[in-house]
């Protein structure tokens, strides 16, 4: 198998290449003046099992270009079979029209990676399962829950925990995590009662004097988190964390998060983090290395991904 990493996320690569002992191919993806992406490949590939390995996070255009013209690369340099392994999948959020004359770019995104030219996708926590079906090639979606439960089980013990979902979209993730973990389910319903009146957070759920574990996706400006921690005090829960997989952290959301009622913030590293977020105590990282690696090395097996999650 050979390994190659994209510029998106180098240090997530590196730890991947690690756990699998197989050393990141030699590939240069770099700039022309004009900013055009260029990637070149520097060892043979040729009938080789290939894993890109790219997140199409912040740049997400110049990130998904990187991303498109390595694929390109590999196929011209004969690559047996490709896999583009995107630990966070940017985009994933336009999954469907919002509104008249909108476009659904999460399906484009999918159509650019197929015709760029890979055999598979590997991915982890898209926003909405149903995004592999933009594909019409395999598309193995990792779920979060072999890094958050051990997490969740040895720093909580017995302490009865409510999974909290902060919006009803996160609901199944929710009840996920909360059959795995024996936990109660809360849901936060925001509501606009009426146009040009600020939203109101329904909670759904019994969360009076009990930790309260938010569940999302994506933590992107915070505020979702910040306001769904705040309804949940509000209705006295006894402390709040959130457990998120992918920390996009953009503007000024760490300093949101570290001045809001969450206690802890947990995200993984499909995402570099921000200096923001490495430096603040509000924020911890887990690593998703070795789930991605074990992952990579079954899809080069031919084994069962999904038997990762039992
Ligand atoms: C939305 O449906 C997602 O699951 C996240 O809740 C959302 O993207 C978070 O965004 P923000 O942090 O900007 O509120």
């Amino acid at each position: 198998m050979k390994l190659i990493a994209g510029n998106s996320n180098r240090p997530l690569a590196e730890e991947i290449a690690k756990y699998l002992g197989v050393p990141l191919t030699k590939a240069s993806i770099r700039r022309f003046s004009d900013m055009e992406v260029f990637a070149e490949i520097l060892e043979n590939v040729r009938g080789e099992d290939v894993f890109v390995i790219q997140s199409t996070s912040y740049p997400a255009n110049d990130n998904l270009m990187e991303l498109l013209i390595t694929i390109d690369a590999l196929r011209r340099g004969s690559a047996r079979r490709i896999t583009a392994v995107i630990p966070y999948f940017g985009y994933a959020r336009q999954d469907r029209k919002t509104g008249g004359r909108t476009p659904i770019s999460a399906k484009l995104v999918a159509n650019l990676i197929t015709a760029a030219g890979v055999d598979r996708v590997l991915t982890m926590e898209l926003h909405a399962g149903q995004i592999q079906g933009f594909f019409d090639i395999p598309v193995d979606n990792l779920h979060a829950s072999p890094i958050f439960v051990p997490e969740l089980v040895k720093r909580f013990k017995k302490e009865p925990l409510v999974m909290v979902s902060p919006d009803v979209g996160g609901v199944v993730r929710a009840r996920a995590l909360a059959k795995k973990v024996d936990a109660d389910l809360a849901i936060i319903d925001k509501r606009r009662e009426k146009a040009g009146v600020s939203e109101v957070m329904h909670v759904i759920g019994d969360v009076e004097d009990k930790i309260c574990i938010m569940v999302d996706d994506i933590v992107d400006s915070g505020g979702t988190l910040c306001n769904a921690a705040q309804a949940l005090k509000d209705k006295g829960a006894k402390a709040v964390h959130a457990y998120v997989v992918h920390g996009v952290l953009s503007g000024g959301a760490v300093a949101r998060i570290s001045s809001s009622a969450i206690e802890r913030l947990v995200i993984a590293n499909t995402i570099t983090a921000t200096e923001s977020a490495k430096s603040s105590d509000a924020v911890e990282e887990l690593t998703v290395a070795p789930l991605i690696g074990e992952a990579i090395k079954r899809i080069s097996e031919e084994r069962s991904i999904s038997a990762l999650f039992r």
